[in-house]
């Protein structure tokens, strides 16, 4: 093997029209580990279309995410759908412009800030379990999960902000991001020309409309009393550039409203739904839930987060195990030499989350859900558990993230207890989040 060489290139299955990136566009999570077997940590797949390089060790992960991260600067294709719905936001940009948004919307997610809406997102969570345990058991828990975390984030975005139409972001944003994965099932829609116009529906078209003239009113309305609010909203509008001295204009406001959104409600609500399905299938850890729960006392209290170390090792299980994020996408900008291959400038980079953890070179026994792990002391080498990314684009509302999942499981299992639904198939889908592919049914009761 010389430098020289490009990393060794799939030979097989090929799809007749799409090559070999036909079966990573359909079941990434099967053929990833079959070629990691045949071609090694470093391998590319291609198609007529453009291929991409799958980064499958945690060491050339953290080259291209961490220590080279100039040189893989910029956000792959798939990113291009995002774009549609968020707009050039933290998600989506890069480089400079990238930085500068980073600095001023990092101090929206500062502790303080999170302490201030804890007690909102207790109320959201008891009133979202007193909903369920009154209605009927066996009933898709993927809406219930995503309604809650959507309006967790309304209300650290907007507060109580008296707009009759604030109500409506949460509805627009599920309904334009259902029209989003409609396009990511039909991938071949991208490589139409940009004149043809985006396939979205009358009704998505509607919701877009609606929704750029709430949040622009809302901003427009906010401009002219800065001081009335404290909320992520306050934050972003406060906020100015370090060097320039000029805070956001009304466009990048709308996109990181956007952002956050849709970046800060589906993962998580994701995360709940496959949490929730482990525990059903786990009765003796479900059993030490509720010993835990019961223990810390009544109420949920700021602060008291630490009195639930088992409900936070599920939580980081949960994420080990089904990471709502599966996998990561770069595209180099300046060639490179990774892993002993060339890396041309132009290629698509695909960081495998899901794969770092569950490879048993890393884990003992990866397939097992097993929370002690976390709980024994260091459960894997350092860089493979990565369910936030790394490097200077790791996830910004991690801690937010994480403070709505103990709120969420402890308001749950305070309350009910859960069971799988036998018949029900539980499958993952691997599309921009990693969702549970036919909704996520179990079987729910009051604990007495
Ligand atoms: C379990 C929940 C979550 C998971 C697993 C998750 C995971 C991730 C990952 C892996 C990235 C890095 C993507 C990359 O490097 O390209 C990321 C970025 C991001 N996340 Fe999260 N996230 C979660 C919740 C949230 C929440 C609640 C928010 C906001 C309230 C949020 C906002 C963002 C933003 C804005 C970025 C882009 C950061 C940047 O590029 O500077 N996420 N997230």
């Amino acid at each position: 093997m010389k430098i020289s060489d490009p990393p060794p290139s799939v030979e097989s299955p090929r799809h007749w029209l799409m090559g070999s990136a036909f079966y990573i566009q359909r079941d990434p999570l099967k053929w990833i580990p079959q070629w990691m077997a045949e071609y090694g940590d470093l391998f590319s797949i291609h198609s007529p279309f453009g291929g991409v390089t799958v980064v499958g060790s945690p060491t050339l992960a953290r080259q291209v995410l961490v220590e080279r991260y100039p040189k893989y600067l910029e956000k792959g294709r798939s990113y291009a759908l995002l774009r549609i719905l968020m707009g050039n936001g933290l998600v989506t940009s890069s480089g400079e412009f990238w930085r500068g948004q980073r600095k001023m919307t990092q101090p929206a997610f500062h502790r303080r800030r999170l302490d201030a809406i804890f007690r909102m997102m207790v109320a959201c969570t008891d009133h979202a379990v007193d909903r369920l345990a009154a209605g009927e058991d066996g009933r898709d828990l993927a809406p219930v999960f995503s309604r809650l975390t959507l309006e967790i984030i309304s209300r650290a975005m907007f507060s109580t902000d008296g707009d009759e139409g604030a109500d409506r972001v949460g509805e627009h944003i599920a309904t334009l991001n259902e029209g989003a994965l409609r396009m990511l099932r039909q991938p071949w829609r991208f490589l139409l020309p940009r004149k043809i116009p985006t396939p979205f529906t009358a009704q998505e078209v509607a919701a877009r409309r609606d929704l750029d003239a709430i949040v622009h009113r809302i901003i427009a309305r906010r401009r002219e009393k800065p001081d009335e609010h404290d909320d992520l909203l306050a934050m972003f509008l406060s906020a100015c550039d370090e060097e320039t001295g000029r805070g956001m204009s009304d466009a990048q406001l709308r996109d990181e409203v956007m952002t956050m959104y849709v970046a800060g409600h589906e993962t998580t609500a994701n995360a709940m739904c496959w949490l929730l399905h482990l525990v059903a299938r786990h009765p003796e850890i479900q059993a030490r839930l509720h010993e835990e729960v019961d223990a810390a006392g009544d109420a949920l209290e700021q602060g008291q987060l630490n009195a639930y170390p088992l409900v936070r090792a599920v939580i980081d299980e949960s994420l080990r195990f089904y990471p709502t994020i599966w996998s990561i996408g770069r595209r180099c900008v300046e060639a490179d030499e990774l892993g002993g291959y060339r890396i041309p400038t132009g290629m698509p980079m695909l960081v495998p989350i899901f794969q770092f953890h569950r490879d048993p070179r890393w884990w003992d026994r990866p397939e097992l859900f097993r929370p002690d792990r976390f709980l024994e002391g260091k459960p894997c080498p350092d860089g493979v558990y990565m369910p936030f990314g790394a490097g200077p684009r790791i996830c910004i509302g991690n801690q937010f993230a994480l403070q709505e999942l103990v709120i969420m499981t402890v308001g749950f299992l305070r309350r009910l207890k859960v069971a799988p639904l036998e018949e029900f198939p539980v499958e993952p889908a691997p599309l921009i989040t990693l969702r549970p592919k036919h909704g996520m049914r179990l079987r729910w009761s009051a604990r007495t």
